[in-house]
């Protein structure tokens, strides 16, 4: 693996059944022509899994982590228990309570281990690789032209809209 494509930022998630809605963060840095990885791995079905990718994420290149997980979603946080990295947390919706819980879970951090929580879903998915993308740009200029060039086509399109009665 060149030094160009190795993974700068790493996606974990609970449970294959997380795999639909997260599929958006990778497709989104993909977008972006950000070098990744993704997997699963569970807080409470395979917790040494989770802990050993957390803690060997900064020395396999990586960057930034999002992590993703539904109902009592402690992956986000067990993953910043074990790595200094930033930790993008993305609280998916379960099979109760719309992910309620999964938000509340992984947004209520003790001080000192930080977990900064996207939206519930898909959009918590999208723009948790987003963000990852920004603190990327920080050291990359291309990546932060990309960017520009994005917010400028988001923005064409929402001025292109024009609503009619049909
Ligand atoms: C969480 O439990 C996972 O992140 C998933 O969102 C939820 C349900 O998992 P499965 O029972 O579908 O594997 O740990």
């Amino acid at each position: 693996m060149s030094e160009d494509s190795k993974p700068l930022v790493g996606i974990v998630m609970g449970s294959a059944s997380d795999w639909g809605v997260m599929r958006a963060a990778p497709e989104t840095l993909e977008r972006f022509g950000v070098p990744h990885e993704y997997r699963v791995a569970s807080a409470h079905r395979t917790p040494e899994l989770a802990t050993e990718w957390a803690r060997t994420a900064a020395d396999r290149g990586l960057q930034v982590v999002i992590a993703a997980a539904g109902g009592a979603a402690h992956l986000a946080g067990v993953v910043a228990a074990h790595t200094h990295l930033p930790v993008l947390g993305v609280p998916l919706s379960g099979w109760a309570l719309d992910g309620l819980d999964a938000l509340l879970a992984t947004v209520q951090m003790p001080k000192g281990v930080p977990v900064g929580t996207l939206a519930i879903g898909k959009a918590g998915a999208i723009n948790a690789a987003l963000l990852a993308i920004r603190i990327l740009a920080l050291s990359r200029p291309e990546l932060a032209e990309k960017l520009r060039h994005f917010h400028q086509e988001e923005t064409r399109k929402v001025m292109e809209i024009e609503l009619t009665m049909d």
